[in-house]
C-alpha cells in the first residue's frame, strides 16, 4: 500500500471511494465534488494498493470569521471491504506527521471512539455551526476557547 498525495488523475476514483464508504448518505460525495470544483484549497492523500485507491483523507480550510484558524478534517474514507484493517488509522497518522498538518489546529465531526486514538477531544468551544450542542465535534491542538462560531468552506452547508 502507497500513500500519494490526491493528484488530478485519481480524483475519479478517490470520488467513487468516497460515494461507496459513506453510502446512502450523498452529502460527502456532493461535498467533495463540489469542493474541487471550486478550487477549495484542500489538503489531501490517498492510499493506492495495486491501481485501486482505497481510502482518501482530505483536511480544508476552518476560519474564524474571515481569517483561517486551523483545518477541518472533512473526509476520511476507507472502501468498504477493506475497513477494520487499520487503513483508516494509518492515513490519519501519516496525515496528522505532514508539515501542513502537523502545527496546525485540527477540527473533526467524528465518532470520539475512534478519533481518541489519535489525540482528538471533544470541543466545547469554538461552536460547530453543523451540528446541535457541538455533537461529536472534537479538536487537536484547538485553543479557542470563547464560544466563536467557527467556519467551514461554503460546500459544507446543505
Ligand atoms: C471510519 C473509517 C475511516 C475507519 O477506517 P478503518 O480502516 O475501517 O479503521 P481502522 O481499521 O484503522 O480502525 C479500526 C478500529 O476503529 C474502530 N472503528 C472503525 N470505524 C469506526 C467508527 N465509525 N466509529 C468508531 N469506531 C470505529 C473499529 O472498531 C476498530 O477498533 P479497534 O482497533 O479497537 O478494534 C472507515 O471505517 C470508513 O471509511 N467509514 C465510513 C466513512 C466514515 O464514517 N468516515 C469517518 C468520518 S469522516
Amino acid at each position: 500500500m502507497k500513500i500519494r498525495p490526491l493528484t488530478p488523475d485519481l480524483l475519479a476514483k478517490a470520488g467513487s471511494l468516497v460515494h461507496h464508504a459513506f453510502a446512502p448518505s450523498r452529502y460527502e460525495l456532493r461535498l467533495f465534488d463540489r469542493l474541487h470544483e471550486k478550487n477549495r484549497p484542500l489538503h489531501e492523500w490517498v492510499c493506492l494498493h495495486r491501481q485501486a485507491v482505497i481510502a482518501c483523507i482530505c483536511f480544508s480550510r476552518a476560519f474564524h470569521g474571515k481569517k483561517v484558524c486551523g483545518l477541518h478534517l472533512a473526509l476520511l474514507a476507507v472502501q468498504p471491504r477493506q475497513q477494520g484493517q487499520g487503513i483508516g488509522s494509518e492515513l490519519l497518522r501519516f496525515a496528522l506527521r505532514q508539515a501542513a498538518i502537523a502545527t496546525q489546529p485540527i477540527y473533526v465531526l467524528g465518532d470520539p471512539a475512534y478519533f481518541h486514538k489519535f489525540g482528538f477531544v471533544p470541543c466545547a468551544a469554538p461552536i460547530c455551526p453543523l451540528v446541535r450542542g457541538n455533537k461529536h465535534f472534537l479538536g487537536l491542538r484547538n485553543s479557542i476557547i470563547e464560544p466563536i462560531t467557527i467556519g467551514y468552506e461554503p460546500e459544507f452547508y446543505r
